[in-house]
Parts: C-alpha cells; sequence; structure tokens
C-alpha cells in the first residue's frame, strides 16, 4: 500500500503526490500546492490545534477514546501503585525507569537543592497579603531563574541536568513559601530526612514542632496525584513550554510562561472551580437544577468534565476517585463528596453528556482531596504545576534535542483591511 496521498487542486485540475507517515502528512508539502506562481502556497487552518501534530515525541501516551495515559509506555495506574513521584519524574525525563543507584543519587540531587536564595523571600514581599498563589509561584519561578544566569546555556547537557535538578526541587519551597507569606506563618525550611511529598507538606504545614511528620497516608495520596500530574503530552502549557522554550530562551522563563498557562480555569485552574461549583450547588437536591442550566447553554459549564482528548472516563480520574476515599479516612469526608457523586451519576447517565462524551476528568475529584487535606482553593493550580514540572521539563529538553524543531511561528489568515492611507484626525 503506497504511503502516499494525492490531492486534486481543483482550481488548478493540478494533481500531487505527498508522503503519509505516522499517519500525517507535513503541512509544509501543502506549499508547492499553488493557485498562480505569486500564491504563497496551501496553509491549513486549525485554530486551537485541534489535528496538528507540533512534534514527534516519546514521552506520553495517551489513548483518549479507550482512557489510555502511559509515560514512557508504563500505564499510570502501575505508576500510581508502584513508583513514587521523583522515581515517575526521572523515568519522564530521562526515558527509563532508575536503577537504585541512579535514583538514591536523583533524589540526593534533588532533595539537596531545595533551598532558596534567601533574597527571593523579598520578591515573595512585595507582594499584597492576598495575591493569588499562582501569581506568586510565575513571578518567583521567573525571579530564581535570574540567580543562575548559566541556565541559559542550555545545550550544555550537564549545565541543562543542573537546572532541570534546581527546578523539580525548588518549586516544592517556592510553593510552599508562597502559601506561608499568603497566611501570614514563618517560612518553614526543607528538611532533607524526608521524602519529596512528605518535605513539601513539612513546608506547608509545620508549626512549632521541631520535627514535622505528616501522615504517611496524606503523604502518599499527595505523592500519587503528583505521579498524576506529571504529564500529560502536548496539553496548553506544555504546548506553551514548547513554543516560549523553542526561542531558546532559560528553562525558569519558559516554565513560568507554562505555569502562567496551565493557571487558566480551563486548565489547571479547573479544579479549584469545581470546588466553587460544588460549593454554589450546596446540596444533592440541588443538581437535578445545576445540570439543567449547564444543558441550557446559559454559559454555565459543568466544570471538571469533558477534556480535549478524552472521549472516556480519564484514567487519572478513576484512580483519584479511589485516593480520595483513602484521604477521606484520614481527614473524615469532605462534605462536598456527596454533591460530586451525585454530580458524576447524573451526568454519566444523561444523553447530553453521553453525546459528547463528557466524563469526570483529573479535576473533579482533585479538589476534594486538597482541600481535605487542608489546602485552601487557591493552591490547588499550584499543586498542579509542582507534579507538572518534571513533564514540561522532559517536554522541553526533547524539543531542544529535536533536530525537527525551530523556532515556533504559526502562519495567520489576514482578515484586516487592505492596503489604505493615514486619515490626518480632523478628517476621521
Ligand atoms: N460542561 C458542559 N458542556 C460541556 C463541557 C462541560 N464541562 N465541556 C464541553 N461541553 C460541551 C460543549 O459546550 C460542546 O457542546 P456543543 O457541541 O453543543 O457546542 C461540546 O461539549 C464539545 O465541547 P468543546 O468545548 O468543543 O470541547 P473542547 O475540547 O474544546 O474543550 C474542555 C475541552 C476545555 C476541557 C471543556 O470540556 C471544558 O471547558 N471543561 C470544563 C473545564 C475543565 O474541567 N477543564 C479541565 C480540563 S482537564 C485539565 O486541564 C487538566
Amino acid at each position: 500500500m503506497p504511503e502516499t496521498l494525492t490531492i486534486t487542486d481543483n482550481r488548478t485540475g493540478k494533481t500531487y503526490e505527498v508522503p503519509i507517515k505516522d499517519g500525517t502528512i507535513r503541512a509544509t508539502d501543502l506549499r508547492q500546492i499553488k493557485f498562480d506562481e505569486l500564491d504563497f502556497g496551501l496553509m491549513t487552518y486549525d485554530p486551537a490545534f485541534m489535528n496538528t501534530a507540533a512534534c514527534r515525541s516519546s514521552i506520553t501516551f495517551i489513548d483518549g477514546d479507550r482512557g489510555i495515559l502511559e509515560y514512557r509506555g508504563i500505564p499510570i495506574e502501575q505508576l500510581a501503585e508502584k513508583s513514587t513521584y521523583l522515581e515517575t519524574a526521572y523515568l519522564l525525563l530521562n526515558g527509563e525507569l532508575p536503577t537504585q543507584s541512579q535514583l538514591d543519587e536523583w533524589t540526593f540531587n534533588v532533595t539537596h537543592h531545595t533551598i532558596l536564595n534567601e533574597k527571593l523571600k523579598l520578591v515573595l514581599d512585595a507582594f499584597r497579603y492576598n495575591a493569588h498563589p499562582m501569581g506568586k509561584f510565575i513571578s518567583m519561578i521567573s525571579a530564581l531563574g535570574t540567580m543562575y544566569p548559566e541556565a541559559k546555556n542550555i545545550f550544555d547537557y550537564d549545565n541543562r541536568q543542573k537546572q532541570i535538578q534546581r527546578i523539580v526541587a525548588k518549586v516544592i519551597t517556592i510553593a510552599a513559601f508562597g502559601y506561608r507569606h499568603m497566611v501570614g506563618m514563618p517560612y518553614a525550611y526543607p528538611d532533607n530526612d524526608l521524602s519529596y511529598s512528605e518535605n513539601f507538606l513539612n513546608m506547608i504545614f509545620k508549626t512549632t514542632e521541631t520535627k514535622y511528620k505528616p501522615h504517611p497516608a496524606l503523604a502518599k495520596a499527595l505523592d500519587v496525584l503528583l505521579i498524576l500530574h506529571a504529564d500529560h503530552e502536548q496539553n496548553c502549557s506544555t504546548s506553551t513550554m514548547r513554543v516560549v522554550g523553542s526561542s531558546h530562551v532559560d528553562p525558569y522563563s519558559a516554565l513560568a510562561a507554562a505555569a502562567a498557562a496551565l493557571y487558566g480555569p480551563l486548565h489547571g485552574g479547573a479544579n479549584e472551580e469545581v470546588i466553587r461549583m460544588l460549593t454554589e450547588i450546596g446540596s444533592k437536591d440541588n443538581v437535578p437544577a445545576f445540570i439543567k442550566k449547564v444543558k441550557a447553554g446559559e454559559g454555565v459549564k459543568l466544570m471538571g468534565f469533558g477534556h480535549r482528548v478524552y472521549k472516556n472516563y480519564d484514567p487519572r480520574a478513576k484512580i483519584i476517585k479511589q485516593v480520595a476515599y483513602e484521604v477521606f479516612e484520614v481527614t473524615g469526608k469532605n462534605p462536598l463528596l456527596d454533591i460530586a457523586l451525585e454530580l458524576e451519576r447524573i451526568a454519566l447517565e444523561d444523553e447530553y453528556f453521553v453525546k459528547r462524551k463528557l466524563y469526570p476528568n483529573v479535576d473533579f475529584y482533585s479538589g476534594l482531596i486538597y482541600q481535605a487535606m487542608k489546602f485552601p482553593m487557591d493552591m490547588f493550580p499550584v499543586l498542579f504545576a509542582i507534579g507538572r514540572t518534571s513533564g514540561w521539563l522532559a517536554q522541553w529538553q526533547e524539543m531542544l534535542l529535536d533536530a525537527d524543531q525551530k523556532i515556533s511561528r504559526p502562519r495567520q489568515i489576514f482578515t484586516g483591511s487592505p492596503r489604505r492611507d493615514y486619515k490626518p484626525i480632523s478628517q476621521r
């Protein structure tokens, strides 16, 4: 079977043959299709990249119809059950699970890079008391990058690994300091005896005790949530990381941009919106009326439902739902759970949602867990950003080393005015 596509341009009657590779044609192969000599050549119009592969990637595989998610070939369910966040981060960044000595070295390096330059506390002090922690996170990542001017040497392997270790290590400190600043508590410093997730909980919740030891079930739950959020191929924030990184800026600046993309309510901000929605619904009895409003298309969406890629139950949501029950064993049940379960039950039976293949996504239950663990809502996207940091860095590194990649620069279809003369203000 020839792996080609034959295209006839009915404007000119000419026929072209373009190669098909991996079920894809190269958009630039269409440029030879011209109406006349002056024509720029045929382009594709694909707002929001609904059907455009912008890279080749060997990091994360998603089958949205079957609800499959794999990191480097390993199913997310196995990683959630058997791995740790740092091991998974290593897998994403390096392509293989680490040996014991590799894991020890990686864990040691991350653990020993968690301290922030004290000057960065002054950046936090510049924020108002009620500044959103995600805004602080984004700014702090950018400010952190200025501490390491050598980070711009992105094609130097050792230098790149050093920055990757630093970023993975310091995002938990930045996130925790942002939280402590928000609630007016003194900063708690990292404790190298603790695991990555334990250390984060230590910096968030430690008060006067000399040694903070989080509840193992809560530390485990957080670690699983970080694993589930670690990568999700070419989503909005990861594409941002790649696009900004394609200008060859340092990874801190690219990561700040990626975090900004994540902040939006249609992306990582959705878990926060889910809690707001459940609180507003208020009780199980109000669920049918709310669903009616959503279906009426009055601009109300069922937050935590639907996904650009998954047209089946998001496999992460399944795991998170299970984790939620484990966390509630320790914290007591989140009273919003009953409303969430009722929403899910009704939506999964309702023709509107069934027809559109709208299922719970990763954000539907994660907020309930974070809230039960006593994280304020504003912190939810920050927690997402911590987990996604390893994925952003893995994708950034892959992009840098990909010979096919250049600076990202989409085309446009110009719809503005044809050339015209400037009119003096008196004549307008
Ligand atoms: N509630 C109600 N209707 C919805 C929802 C929803 N959550 N999501 C999609 N729809 C409807 C749309 O109105 C549209 O209906 P129509 O065909 O009658 O116009 C149809 O389903 C298709 O939806 P699109 O908006 O075309 O789907 P798209 O792929 O562009 O959007 C998105 C995906 C942004 C996630 C969307 O489902 C949404 O807004 N969900 C709520 C926000 C959310 O939970 N975001 C988190 C995503 S996961 C993540 O980022 C980690």
